[in-house]
């Protein structure tokens, strides 16, 4: 099931030479006390272990778009690289995908689900023919409107919620009875009226669900994707021909946030899905896979500096430069996003010393934000470095603002056995943008309001 631990081991070698090289860099230091640092060499295996998992089960000539879930990691070059491994780009607002554009990613291999798009970004999505998957009956009206008015080429696709069930984490759990995506097939008379809306609309031809992201088990999710295949059959049968051609089975791979081994592995996935939905495989279909968790998280760090090693009622605290800002969802909700903190000394090398039970605390002014409570970790000092593992997933995408503390750099880097070159991804955010984006620009146009 699992990854081989000589994969994991390579890649955690590869983080810990990075982490060396960005203190000896000083792409870390007292003026920039957290950065992002992203595994090229990861993210391209990843790329290429999700593309071998679905060409092994999918007879061959099978259509197969894998559109990374842009909301993972939002940043132009992680796309970019992706794009260049052959994948392409799920984009959920006009941000993401302004993003793919600027990545270049063609229109063929982008694809649009959003629970609320405008009607001009449905528009825009029609006029660039990027594929479409409409959330609810409101939304395939307007895509009735638009489509009669304007020609396109964009696939399009309706949404729907299979209610399988929900995962551990329900804010990430889209299958639930009352999830707020896609049409919900079981409520009475959903499936007829889907089955209706298709044959009204011959131009409707891909079905869209995406069961639940991180804490889903495998095995509901395959049973989504079977749910979301049946309906698929059901209408072409009702209508007597392959109308539906392409099913997007979403993503929602999960992570192991406890190690370096990346389990499951896409190919588990892939072949658990082959066995549950054999049919979906057979080449009458074409898929689109939306991963982007398992893409991304393993091949990410954050690496903070502690500025200050104190004490509270007996319990050791390193003060770190990285919290919530940076870490939100670990922060607010520790018990479903755990983060594992490797401890290294000031030079980044791994710190060795007894372990001890510590806070791993960060800089907001909130007695909560820490990232590990209580952890066992040889005791980090002043100078020393924090690193947060696996966090190159939607860590650098849900930057909070609290407190002012602005968006940390990032960069992307390549080991050989000698050397550790970086280059950036994106630059840090400076104070004066910052300031801008509060309001620097109106600074005094409140006070002349009368
Ligand atoms: C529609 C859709 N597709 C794909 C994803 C990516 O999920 P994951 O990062 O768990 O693979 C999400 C996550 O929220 C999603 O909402």
């Amino acid at each position: 099931m699992s990854q081989g631990n000589s994969e994991a081991e390579r890649s955690a070698a590869r983080r810990d030479a990075a982490v060396r090289a960005a203190v000896e860099q000083g792409l870390i230091g007292p003026g920039e006390p957290v950065v992002g640092l992203l595994d090229v060499a990861g993210i391209r295996a990843s790329a290429r272990a999700l593309r071998e998992a679905f060409e092994e089960v999918a007879a061959d000539g099978t259509p197969v778009l894998h559109a990374f879930a842009a909301k993972a990691a939002s940043l132009v070059p992680v796309l970019r690289l992706l794009s260049e491994e052959g994948l392409g780009c799920e984009v959920a607002s006009p941000g993401e995908l302004a993003l793919a554009r600027a990545a270049g990613v063609p229109p063929s291999r982008t694809v649009l689900d959003s629970p609320a798009k405008t009607p001009a970004e449905l528009r825009e999505a029609l006029a660039l023919g990027i594929a479409v998957n409409a959330d609810n009956p409101e939304e395939l009206s307007r895509l009735d409107g638009l489509t009669r008015s304007a020609p396109t080429a964009s696939p399009l696709g309706l949404r729907v919620n299979p209610q399988v069930g929900g995962g551990s984490i329900g804010a990430l759990s889209t299958a639930t009875k009352t999830s707020k995506f896609g049409v919900a097939l079981r409520d009475e008379g959903a499936r007829e009226w889907v089955v209706r809306a298709f044959a009204d609309r011959p131009w409707l031809t891909r079905l869209h669900a995406h069961v639940g992201s991180q804490g889903m088990p495998l095995e509901l999710m395959a049973r989504g994707v079977r749910e979301t295949y049946e309906l698929a059959e059901e209408i072409n049968r009702a209508v007597g021909r392959q109308q539906v051609d392409t099913v997007d089975i979403g993503g929602g791979l999960p992570v192991n946030f406890a190690s370096d081994v990346a389990d499951p592995t896409y190919r588990a996935y892939a072949r658990l899905l082959a066995e549950t939905v054999p049919g979906l495989f057979d080449g009458r279909y074409g898929l689109v896979t939306e991963f982007g968790r398992s893409l991304l998280a393993k091949h990410g760090t954050i690496l903070a500096r502690v500025e200050y090693a104190k004490s509270a009622g007996g319990r050791a605290i390193a003060v770190t430069h990285a919290g919530a800002q940076v870490a939100m969802r670990t922060v607010y909700a520790p018990q479903s996003w755990p983060l594992r903190v490797a401890a290294f000394d000031e030079k980044g090398l791994p710190k060795t010393g007894e372990p001890v039970p510590q806070d791993v605390a960060g800089p907001c002014c909130f007695a909560g934000d820490l990232i590990a409570e209580n952890r066992t970790l040889p005791r980090l000092d002043a100078g020393d470095h924090a690193a947060l593992l696996d966090t190159g997933a939607y860590y650098f995408s849900t930057h909070y603002a609290y407190n002012s503390l602005p968006r940390p750099g990032i960069y992307g880097f390549a080991t050989t056995p000698d050397t550790v070159r970086f280059t950036p991804v994106r630059a840090p955010q400076s104070l004066p943008d910052l300031v801008t984006e509060s309001g620097g620009d109106y600074a005094t146009d409140l006070s002349e309001l009368r």
